[in-house]
């Protein structure tokens, strides 16, 4: 589809229901209403300033991705290109943000049996996405591709995660070993150009290699080369994912906390955290979009949970996020939210139209219990069953709202990652804390590198070494 050409609403603007945090829809104890906005009206006002002083600086350069990125999109295109004619397999090596988008975007816009599919449909190469150091996993990997026609992609920002690392030098090791000099042409390098190690081994080893810019963070990356080279290697269109972040930008860039849907979600779901619901579900109704409740857990989770705040206090913030998916969630987590404790505030995502239709067919007329579902489509049924849950959701007063997409493309895409990055960015500052950092995964990190001898983490070894030790009287 050619977004420029594209009937606006009805294929590509997303819009956002909030009626049902309103405490008209959902009652006296629970909602948000005009005075709630009024009497926060200063914070808004601050994280809207906040947000809009930063973009472009430190680490929001990632606000400049679908601005500044015309020149790497041409090479992006062109390598995805050459990659297409010469291998059948490309493997992802990366972990967190390196990871979670490529297979989001991946699962919402290519076939959803896209690596199954007989070579004849699928028209680009199968895509793997290798996010951990399961010796198995590895092992099942190995087996399946064929190395002649497979390019790899080590995205690590940093050039020192562990698992990536690790991994990299498995698969540097068997290229080498089958290939000698010529490993270099089956892996590129995503990497941070100023600092870190990939980029000095990128060197040595006269590997191909893309940026991360230094100013976006893992999580915020699906929109650089992290993302884009994986993306345009399996078909998807990487100028109408920009293009729609771009339009979402403009739009999340407005001033009136009603009309811009980052600041607006951002300050309900703060609000809501303040009043105890620390808990925010994320259940598309597409598997198509089941990938982005992960990228979404990870983008909320380590962004929003901080020890402290920018003036040093203990705040221990954050809402935990859990992904769920319709309809498949209605038959197991839906009890918890509809009667559970209120602690939760869902983000239903509703697709208005589906790239297919499936007709349910005719049969067990004599049985009306069966047949009353005879001569609709799936289609209908999955958006009932979605309303039918917004309105369970609802009159048992639980916290929640619809993004609706009209189809999912790569322009709907483009907007769904931004406007949930906006967000992100927006509740941050309305919690005065360091969105960007993630000191609680560098600690991991660390103590890792102190398990296996890394020069320079000896004090954390020893400190690791006296932690007290395990009590049996608390384990039993
Ligand atoms: O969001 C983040 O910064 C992290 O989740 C990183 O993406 C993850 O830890 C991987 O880091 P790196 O890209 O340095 O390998």
């Amino acid at each position: 589809m050619n977004y420029k050409n594209a009937k606006w609403r009805k294929e590509m603007e997303l819009k956002i229901d909030y009626n049902n945090m309103m405490k008209e829809f959902i009652g006296e104890e629970q909602g948000f209403s005009d005075k709630d906005f009024f009497d926060n009206k200063e914070m808004i006002k601050s994280s809207y300033q906040t947000v809009l002083k930063n973009r472009g600086t430190g680490m929001m350069g990632w606000t400049e991705l679908p601005y500044n990125q015309s020149e790497i999109v041409e090479d992006i295109i062109l390598t995805a290109k050459s990659i297409k004619k010469k291998f059948d397999n490309f493997v992802v090596l990366g972990i967190g943000g390196s990871a979670l988008g490529p297979v989001a975007v991946f699962n919402a816009l290519c076939h959803l049996r896209h690596n199954e599919l007989p070579k004849s449909k699928r028209k680009a190469p199968r895509l793997y996405v290798e996010d951990n150091v399961d010796p198995e996993r590895m092992q099942a990997l190995l087996d399946v591709i064929d190395l002649d026609k497979t390019m790899f992609n080590v995205i690590t920002k940093s050039g020192a995660t562990s698992e990536t690392m690790a991994q990299y030098l498995i698969i540097m090791d068997i290229l080498k070993k089958k290939y000698g000099e010529k490993a270099k042409e089956h892996i590129i390098a995503t990497t941070s150009q100023s600092k870190g190690n990939l980029i000095k081994i990128a060197k040595q080893e006269g590997l191909k290699t893309f940026y991360i810019p230094d100013g976006v963070g893992g999580r915020f990356s699906e929109l650089c080369p992290v993302g884009l080279l994986p993306a345009a290697v399996v078909g998807i269109d990487i100028k109408a994912m920009l293009a729609g972040a771009k339009h979402m930008d403009k739009i999340c860039q407005n001033k009136d906390v009603r009309k811009n849907p980052a600041l607006l979600t951002a300050f309900l779901q703060v609000l809501a955290m303040k009043k105890g619901k620390n808990i925010s579900v994320m259940m598309p109704y597409a598997d198509s979009l089941k990938y982005i409740a992960d990228w979404y857990c990870q983008l909320w989770g380590e962004s929003l949970g901080k020890a402290v705040d920018n003036d040093g206090n203990k705040v221990f913030v954050g809402q935990t996020p859990v992904k769920a998916l319709g309809v498949t969630d209605q038959h197991s987590q839906i009890q918890l939210y509809r009667e559970g404790p209120f602690d939760k505030v869902i983000t239903l995502i509703a697709v208005e139209n589906f790239r297919t239709t499936f007709e349910i067919s005719q049969g067990c007329e004599d049985i009306k219990d069966v047949s009353f579902l005879c001569g609709h489509t799936m289609n209908e049924l999955i958006n009932a069953e979605r309303r039918a849950t917004e309105y369970a959701l609802t009159t048992a007063n639980r916290l929640n709202h619809t993004i609706i997409l009209p189809q999912v493309n790569a322009f709907t895409i483009g907007e769904l990652l931004y406007l949930f990055e906006m967000q992100t960015a927006y509740a941050g500052a309305m919690l005065n804390i360091n969105t960007f950092d993630q000191p609680g995964v560098e600690g991991g990190k660390n103590a890792t590198y102190a398990l296996f001898g890394k020069q320079g983490y000896e004090k954390t070894k020893e400190e690791m070494d006296n932690a007290p030790k395990k009590q049996t009287k608390y384990i039993c």
